[in-house]
C-alpha cells in the first residue's frame, strides 16, 4: 500500500496521476488541511508535520510514503530518510520518497545518478523557470540539483506566496492575480527570453496550470510534475515491488484529511470530479506539545539542515544510487485482478477512547 502526503489539496494532483497509472494498487492520501499551507512555515515545523503525516500513513499499513509536496520534500525528505527512519525499528522495511528527484531528471533530461556534469549535460544552457512556495525556493533544492548536473542551465526561481491559500479557498481572482504577477516577474527575470521549460514546483500549482500557461509566452513547455512522478514511481516499483504490496489483498483508494471532509471533498471536486469522498483524520498534535516516540529521534530532527552538497535531497531510494529514468525496465505483467474487500482496521488507539489520541479516524466502509 502506498501513501501520498501533502499539506492540502495539492498532492491530489500527484495522487490522481498515480491512481490512473496504477489502477490495481492501494493508494491512500492524507492532506494535512488543518495545518496548510506549509510553504511559509519554519522549516522545523515542516519537518515535524511531515514526519507526523508519514507515521500516520505507515500506521494504516503503507510501506511506502510519497511526499506529494515539494515543500515537504525540500525541507524534510532527506532528514526523514537519513536521520529518522533508519532509527525507527518499528518502521523497518518502509521508505519515504520525495518528488524533486524525478522533476530534476525530467527538467534536465539527466539521470539522477549523474551527479557531476558530463557531456552532453555540461553544455546544456537551457533557460528554466521554477515557481514554488517560499520555502521551496529558499531551500535552493532545484537550483542545487539542476546545477549539479547541468551547471550552465540558466534558472529563474520565483516564489508565489498566497497562491496555495487562493487555490485551497477557491479564490479564483486572487489566484489569477498572483499567477499573472508571478509570470510577469519571472519573465522580467529572463530578460524577456522565452524559457525552454517551466517547473511548477508546488503540487498545488498544476490545479491552475492553465493560468500559468496563459501568462507565459506561447508554446512554453510546462512540465507536468504529477506525470513525471508517476513515471519515476513506476520505474521504482518495478525495481522494488515489495513496496507496492499490501497486507490486505484489497485494492483501496482512500482519501483522508485533517480538515473538514465535506469542505475538502467539495474543493477537490473542482479539479478532480471523481475524487473519493474524504474521510476525517484527526489534526496532528500542536508542535509545542509534540513528543516523538524517542527523544533521540527528536534530537536528530532538531539538528540544523544537512548541508546541501554531497547527498541527495529526495531521491527515490535511500540506499540505491542507480535510480534513473534512463534505466527503466520493461513493465512487469499486470497482476491478476484482486477482490475488493473492506478497508483494514486502523491500529488500536494508544489511549483507547480518545479519538484524537488515535490519530486517524475510523475508516468509512
Ligand atoms: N503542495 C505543496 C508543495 O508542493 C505545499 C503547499 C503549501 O502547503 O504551501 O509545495
Amino acid at each position: 500500500m502506498i501513501g501520498v502526503l501533502d499539506s492540502g489539496l495539492g498532492g491530489l494532483t500527484v495522487h490522481e496521476a498515480l491512481v490512473r497509472r496504477f489502477p490495481k494498487l492501494s493508494i491512500i492520501y492524507l492532506g494535512d488541511h488543518a495545518n496548510d499551507p506549509y510553504g511559509d512555515r519554519p522549516s522545523q515545523e515542516i519537518v515535524a508535520q511531515t514526519r507526523d503525516g508519514v507515521e500516520r500513513l505507515f500506521a494504516v499499513g503503507c510501506r511506502l510514503v510519497l511526499l506529494g509536496c515539494n515543500t515537504a520534500t525540500a525541507m524534510a525528505a532527506r532528514r526523514l530518510q537519513q536521520a529518522w527512519l533508519p532509527h525507527e525499528p518499528r518502521w523497518a522495511g518502509r521508505n519515504v520518497l520525495g518528488i524533486v528527484a524525478p522533476t530534476v531528471e525530467a527538467a534536465t533530461r539527466t539521470p539522477w545518478a549523474v551527479t557531476t556534469p558530463r557531456y552532453p549535460q555540461k553544455n546544456n544552457d537551457d533557460l528554466i523557470i521554477v515557481f514554488g512556495t517560499t520555502r521551496t525556493v529558499q531551500s535552493g533544492v532545484y537550483r542545487e540539483e539542476i546545477h549539479k548536473r547541468c551547471p550552465r542551465v540558466r534558472l529563474v526561481e520565483h516564489a508565489c506566496p498566497g497562491l496555495v491559500d487562493a487555490i485551497e479557498g477557491g479564490d479564483e481572482a486572487a489566484a489569477e492575480r498572483i499567477v499573472a504577477r508571478a509570470c510577469e516577474t519571472a519573465m522580467q527575470g529572463t530578460g524577456g527570453e522565452r524559457p525552454d521549460r517551466v517547473i511548477l514546483g508546488c503540487t498545488h500549482y498544476p490545479i491552475v496550470a492553465t493560468r500559468f500557461q496563459a501568462h507565459l509566452p506561447d508554446g512554453v513547455r510546462v512540465l507536468s510534475q504529477p506525470e513525471t512522478v508517476a513515471d519515476s514511481l513506476e520505474d521504482y516499483l518495478a525495481r522494488h515491488p515489495a513496496y507496492a504490496g499490501d497486507d490486505t489483498g484489497a485494492c483501496m483508494l482512500r482519501v483522508l484529511t485533517t480538515g473538514d471532509p465535506n469542505q475538502v471533498t467539495a474543493a477537490a471536486r473542482r479539479f478532480w470530479r471523481d475524487v473519493p469522498t474524504h474521510e476525517a483524520a484527526c489534526a496532528f498534535p500542536k508542535r509545542s506539545r509534540k513528543k516523538c516516540a524517542s527523544p533521540e529521534t527528536d534530537a536528530l530532527l532538531e539538528r540544523p539542515a544537512i548541508p546541501a552538497s554531497g547527498s541527495p535531497h529526495c531521491r527515490f531510494r535511500r540506499d540505491d544510487p542507480d535510480q534513473s529514468l534512463s534505466r527503466r525496465r520493461p513493465r512487469p505483467p499486470p497482476p491478476p485482478p484482486r477482490r475488493r474487500s473492506p478497508p483494514p482496521r486502523l491500529p488500536p488507539s494508544s489511549s483507547a477512547s480518545s479519538p484524537s489520541a488515535r490519530g486517524i479516524s475510523s475508516p468509512v466502509s
